[in-house]
């Protein structure tokens, strides 16, 4: 039985697109996986803390095993966003594109979640940084919106994206290498139509739901 673990980036409520079909693929999927109920993390609506500098002493100590209580403190949301994220087999992250980017809230809960001897380990082979990823077997699925059109492969705008192709960098750091991107492109476009570029996205969701 999967498990699927839904973090929704938006900022916006019941106008976000991303959010909308986000919610339509869940609902299919949960028609598809009937025993499976979806856990949603929101980070575009409420505050996840960005990462300070007693989380760095903290998640870099040398010692983790030993750690003080005060630095396990420190990384008490860290642990538990690590925890649910290993909970669930299926990760989709619904991020609209914010200046070239993700949602500061997507940024902040990446960084909560990249963490050293939990989600990847770094070792020294003659001096040579290796990186050991922790995170394994799960597949994602990344929806966003984007205001202007051309940010896919291939398109007049694709180097200036770096939301989705961040997002692939740095799952596939942590071991999430199966991602499936699926965007509705140019809400703020005259030239395209958004409307058949959200019922695309949402056709290629709803068939996608069946597999995930
Ligand atoms: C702060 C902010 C920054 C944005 N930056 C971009 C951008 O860099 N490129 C773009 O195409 N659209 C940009 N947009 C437009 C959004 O990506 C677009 O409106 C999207 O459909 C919003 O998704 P949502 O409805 O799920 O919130 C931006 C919107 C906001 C509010």
């Amino acid at each position: 039985m999967s498990s699927i673990l839904v973090v929704h980036g938006s900022p916006r409520g019941e106008r976000s697109h991303s959010r909308r079909l986000t919610e339509a693929f869940i609902t299919a999927w949960q028609a598809a996986n009937p025993q499976s109920l979806p856990t949603r993390r929101e980070v575009g609506r409420t505050v996840m803390p960005a990462v300070n500098e007693a989380f760095i002493a903290a998640a870099f100590y040398p010692e983790p095993q030993a750690r003080p209580l005060t630095m396990q403190a420190d990384l008490a949301l860290s642990d538990s966003l690590v925890a649910e994220l290993k909970a669930h087999d299926r990760l989709v992250i619904s991020a609209p594109m914010h200046n070239f980017g993700v949602p500061s809230g997507v940024k902040a809960w990446i960084d909560q979640i990249v963490r050293i001897g939990l989600t990847f380990n770094h070792s020294l082979d003659n001096g040579v940084s290796q990186y050991e990823p922790l995170v394994l077997g799960k597949k994602a699925l990344i929806v966003t919106s984007r205001g202007d059109f051309g940010f896919g492969p291939g398109g007049p705008l694709e180097a200036m994206n770096h939301a989705d192709t961040w997002l692939r960098t740095v799952l596939g750091f942590i071991g999430i290498n199966d991602v499936t991107v699926v965007a509705a492109e140019g809400e703020e476009s005259t030239e395209h139509s958004f409307a058949r570029s959200c019922a695309e996205a949402e056709q290629r969701l709803l068939a996608l739901a069946r597999t995930f």
